[in-house]
């Protein structure tokens, strides 16, 4: 028996936190959304409530943690900037230990956990170690900043086709981003603050204009979200310029120019 085994009492299902008794292992995956607890879906925010244990990472901001009921327990399995500190093995086989020991397991991840939220690795190892799983979805980052820009991400004059792309490979080096931006196109990228250098680069290889508008949306949804407008050539001075921390996304294309429009609109009003 582990330690994990120990801590989550392993093989002898036990009341869950109300009363019932678990029947077979069973983990809930909820998408957490963009930072806002308001843009939980009411079905996860469900699974939070009636949760013993709720397995978090980083990307799940500190107002979801504090809607918590205070006698669910919450462990935070986060990798700061894709860090090692904690390994996929490790999360999944405590998410096992915990389900097998009868317990209402909830596995909280930041926005829509099908969505760059390496779900597959760990619903490959949940189902290998017989556990169930049950998926809640989330309000993925792009729809939130979309939402709290103002942005149409498919604006009909700007754009016919809208692309999420991870600007991160599993290996480290960039994403293949050739043919995702330019006219008629918006592209969405997550995870691309440290690589902005190379993303421009390769966006002017690609033909695109280094003028084509960019919007970085730093905290989208939270009280401290930040919106720098900026270009494709400008996008990594813009990036160190400002100090942009994560999590924060890259919209690229002409939508961005509503942004402007909107604003412009709500300081005439004012
Ligand atoms: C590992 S991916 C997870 C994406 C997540 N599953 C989703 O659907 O939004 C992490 C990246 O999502 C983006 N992201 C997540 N939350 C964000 C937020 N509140 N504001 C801006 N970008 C966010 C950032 O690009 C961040 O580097």
């Amino acid at each position: 028996m582990s330690s994990l085994d120990l801590l989550y009492g392993a093989a002898s299902p036990g009341a869950t936190r109300d009363g019932t008794t678990a029947k077979s292992p069973r983990v809930t995956l909820v998408g957490a959304g963009p930072g806002d607890p308001g843009l939980l879906t009411r079905k996860g925010y469900d699974a939070l409530q009636t949760a013993d244990v709720v397995f978090f990472d980083e990307l799940v901001s500190p107002d979801i943690i504090d809607i918590l009921p205070t006698n669910v327990r919450c462990i935070y399995v986060g990798k700061p900037n894709q860090s090692a500190s904690i390994s996929q093995a490790d999360i999944c086989q405590q998410l096992v230990s915990a389900a097998r020991g009868g317990l209402k397991v909830v596995r909280l991840k930041g926005g829509d956990p099908m969505i760059f939220g390496r779900t597959g690795e760990e619903l490959d190892a949940l189902r290998a170690a017989g556990v169930d799983v049950d998926i809640v979805p989330g309000i993925t980052s792009a729809t939130g900043a979309a939402a709290s820009t103002r942005i149409s991400l498919t604006h009909r004059d700007y754009a016919q086709q809208v692309t999420f792309v991870t600007a991160a490979r599993r290996e480290g080096e960039l994403a293949e981003v050739r043919g995702l931006a330019g006219k008629g196109r918006t592209l969405v990228v997550y995870m691309g603050i440290t690589r902005a250098r190379a993303l421009t680069d390769a966006f002017l290889s690609d033909g695109i204009d280094g003028a084509l508008p960019v919007a970085i949306v730093e905290n989208a949804t939270r009280a401290d979200e930040r919106v720098i407008i900026t270009t494709v050539a400008e996008l990594s001075i813009a990036v160190a310029h400002n100090d942009v921390r994560s999590p924060a996304l890259f919209i690229v294309g002409d939508v961005v120019r509503t942004y402007a429009a909107a604003d412009q609109a709500a300081a005439a009003e004012a």
